[in-house]
Order: C-alpha cells, then sequence, then structure tokens
C-alpha cells in the first residue's frame, strides 16, 4: 500500500478533510497529538478498527482509545456521563487525560476488547481536532507504532513503524507531552491505570482521593488480573537491553559509571541516559542528556525519542530513576516498562 504523507502546517485544511474522509470510509491515518502520535481509525466501524490491530500486530485483548472533539460527544459513548467524569472534562479537556466508563451500546466489540467500558478522550492538539471533525465520528486511536515499541513521538518515528502499511500520516511536528495520555476509570473507587501528563495530585485537585493501579511501578504476579489488558504486555522496548539504576543523583549516576565501565571493557556499545543535574559525572563515556531532574516533564518529553535514537545502535542503555512525584510516575512508568524492571540500587 502507497501512504501518504501531509504536513499538517502547509496542506492544512485541504490535508485535514481529506484524512477525515479516508477515516469515515474505513482507512487508517496516523496523526500528530499533544502526547504521542496516534493510529486512527472510525470508532464505530468494527471492520476498520481490526485494520488497526493488524497494522500494529497489536494483541487483540487489548482496547483502544475513542478519540472526539467535543465533551458533549461522551454522552452518545457511555451509558451515562457521572458527576465525576463531568469534573474531569472540565478540568482537564481539551488534554490528556483518558477517562473509562460503562459504554453504551452503539461501541464495536473490536474497539473494547469485548469489555464493557470504554476509554474516551478529547486531545488538545488542533490538528487532532480537526481530523476528528473532518471524519464526523468518534477516532479510535492508539499509539502509531508496532506493538511493543516505543510510542512515536514525531512522524519520522511514525513512518519508520507505519509506511506502506496505512493510508495517510500527517505530519504535525514533534509532541509536547511525549508520553501518552493518563488513564483513569470511574467504575468502582476512581483508578489510576496508566500515569501521564495530568498528574494524581492534579486529579485529586478536582475530584478527592484516586487510587493508582500498583502495576505502574512493578510488573504484575503470576495469577494476578490486569485492570488495563495494556498492562500485561511487553511495552516500550527499543532493539538493546535497558538498564534503570535508582537512588538520588549521585548514587544513580555512580551506579551507572560503575556498570559502563564493566560493560564497555567486555566490547559492549553503551549509552547513558543522562541529566542536567548528573552532566558532570560522565565525563569521557558516551551520554545523551535528555533533561532536567527537577522538571520531569522535560524527561518524558524525550524519553521515547531517546530510546527509538540509540535503539539498535548501542547495546545497552543505562537510565537514572528520578522521584515518582508529579510527571515522575510516569517517566517511572515507561521507563522501567521499557527495561523490562531491570533496575540496580546497589
Ligand atoms: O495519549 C494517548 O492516550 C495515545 C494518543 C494517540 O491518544 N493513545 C494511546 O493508546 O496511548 P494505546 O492504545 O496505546 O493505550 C491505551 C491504553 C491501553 O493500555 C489499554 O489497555 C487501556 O488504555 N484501555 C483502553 N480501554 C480500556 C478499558 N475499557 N479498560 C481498561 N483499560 C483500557
Ligand atoms: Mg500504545
Amino acid at each position: 500500500m502507497n501512504t501518504e504523507i501531509f504536513n499538517a502546517k502547509t496542506q492544512k485544511e485541504n490535508g485535514t478533510n481529506y484524512a477525515g474522509r479516508i477515516i469515515r470510509s474505513g482507512g487508517l491515518v496516523a496523526f500528530p497529538t499533544e502526547t504521542v502520535y496516534g493510529l486512527g481509525a472510525n470508532g464505530l466501524d468494527g471492520e476498520a478498527v481490526r485494520r488497526i490491530f493488524e497494522a500494529k500486530g497489536r494483541p487483540s485483548d487489548n482496547p483502544l482509545i475513542l478519540h472526539v472533539a467535543k465533551k458533549s460527544d461522551v454522552k452518545e459513548l457511555w451509558s451515562h456521563v457521572p458527576d465525576n467524569a463531568r469534573r474531569l472534562m472540565d478540568a482537564f479537556w481539551p488534554g490528556p487525560l483518558t477517562i473509562i466508563f460503562v459504554k453504551s451500546d452503539i461501541i464495536p466489540d473490536e474497539v473494547t476488547a469485548g469489555l464493557d467500558t470504554v476509554a474516551v478522550r478529547m486531545p488538545e492538539h488542533k490538528t487532532a481536532l480537526a481530523l476528528i471533525r473532518a471524519a464526523g465520528v468518534p477516532v479510535a486511536a492508539p499509539s502509531a507504532n508496532i506493538s511493543g515499541r516505543p510510542s512515536p513521538t514525531s512522524a519520522e518515528h511514525v513512518i519508520n513503524d507505519m509506511d506502506g502499511k496505512i493510508d495517510v500520516i500527517i505530519d504535525g511536528g514533534a509532541c509536547r507531552v511525549g508520553v501518552e495520555s493518563t488513564v483513569i476509570t470511574l467504575v468502582g473507587k476512581p483508578t489510576i491505570l496508566r500515569p501521564g501528563g495530568i498528574t494524581r495530585e492534579m486529579i485529586e485537585n478536582v475530584i478527592g482521593e484516586v487510587d493508582v493501579s500498583p502495576a505502574v511501578l512493578r510488573p504484575l504476579k503470576d495469577g494476578e488480573v490486569a485492570a488495563s489488558p495494556g498492562m500485561k504486555h511487553r511495552h516500550y522496548a527499543p532493539d538493546c537491553r535497558v538498564v534503570v539504576a535508582e537512588g538520588s543523583w549521585r548514587r544513580a549516576a555512580s551506579i551507572i559509571c560503575r556498570e559502563y565501565e564493566i560493560a564497555d571493557a567486555m566490547g559492549e556499545r553503551c549509552v547513558i541516559l543522562g541529566t542536567e543535574q548528573t552532566r558532570s559525572c560522565y565525563h569521557g563515556m558516551n551520554y545523551d542528556i535528555i533533561g532536567d531532574r527537577d522538571d520531569p516533564s522535560s524527561l518524558c518529553a524525550e524519553l521515547f525519542a531517546a530510546l527509538r535514537r540509540w535503539s539498535g545502535k548501542v547495546d545497552v542503555i543505562f537510565a537514572e530513576a528520578i522521584p515518582e512525584s508529579e510527571q515522575g510516575l510516569a517517566y517511572m512508568n515507561r521507563l522501567l516498562r521499557a527495561s523490562g524492571f531491570n533496575v540496580l540500587d546497589r
């Protein structure tokens, strides 16, 4: 299949209107959002949604998020709109928050993987909103990567994974947030299933105490049922080992220096994902400064791009753990999964 590539700036309305028609008629379009690039299809068309799973090689038991362009669209997608959902939508939509609630009858089983709940989000990216409006239907969209790889935060990442497999890629430049949306379920006690740019602290300011699923920072135990099917699959893995060092920045940097020397002596190609605070610790080594430990959102914005930059070019990536407060929780969730929970703390 020939994949058409549009530039969101130069081909503005023509491009999004055309891409919207492609979605409505059953095709696949990759598009920028403020979090990561999405791979969109008509969310009311089970056949079109099946094509997303094929293009990504995604396990069919992993449900998708429906993307809407206005808040009132949730009325058709959920059985009803609970009070705390309304408060969250008013506080954070458009933006990087996905809300799960009991689904209505119009939603095909392909979207929800047979669950009786559905995830909905209104993105804030202008191109995403224009595309959803042009499609005139809720747009089902997972991240636009081959399943298991780091999520795409630039059109180049999408092209690497999806060229020849989908109809259109809209290039809207780099994604601002860089990690996927926060996912919260409002069925039962509100629980964060995946941390993201909208933090637990921000959510608790609006609806009071919420739980965070324990699987956010550790692997599922044998026989444990995943609150979100996405938790049980391998994620964000580059084509090399990833090793995480814990502790204060001094401690983490000294563990990394020691392990780097050992790996280097064995002939392994290494890179360190460092921070402004630790730059001077890695003198003479191969390092890549990806952000500031005092601003975890800067690390979130760069993590997936850095994993893709070094994937296949080195044998091992070393990275520092950071505190799990605010956006640090989202960063550690992605980094730990990328490493397969390979953590050094000695
Ligand atoms: O930022 C984002 O959310 C991006 C952009 C494109 O919007 N999308 C995204 O989609 O990250 P995806 O499919 O890669 O991640 C959706 C996550 C998965 O972990 C899935 O298991 C979970 O949401 N999910 C979706 N529907 C669910 C449901 N009904 N119950 C529990 N988990 C659900
Ligand atoms: Mg994904």
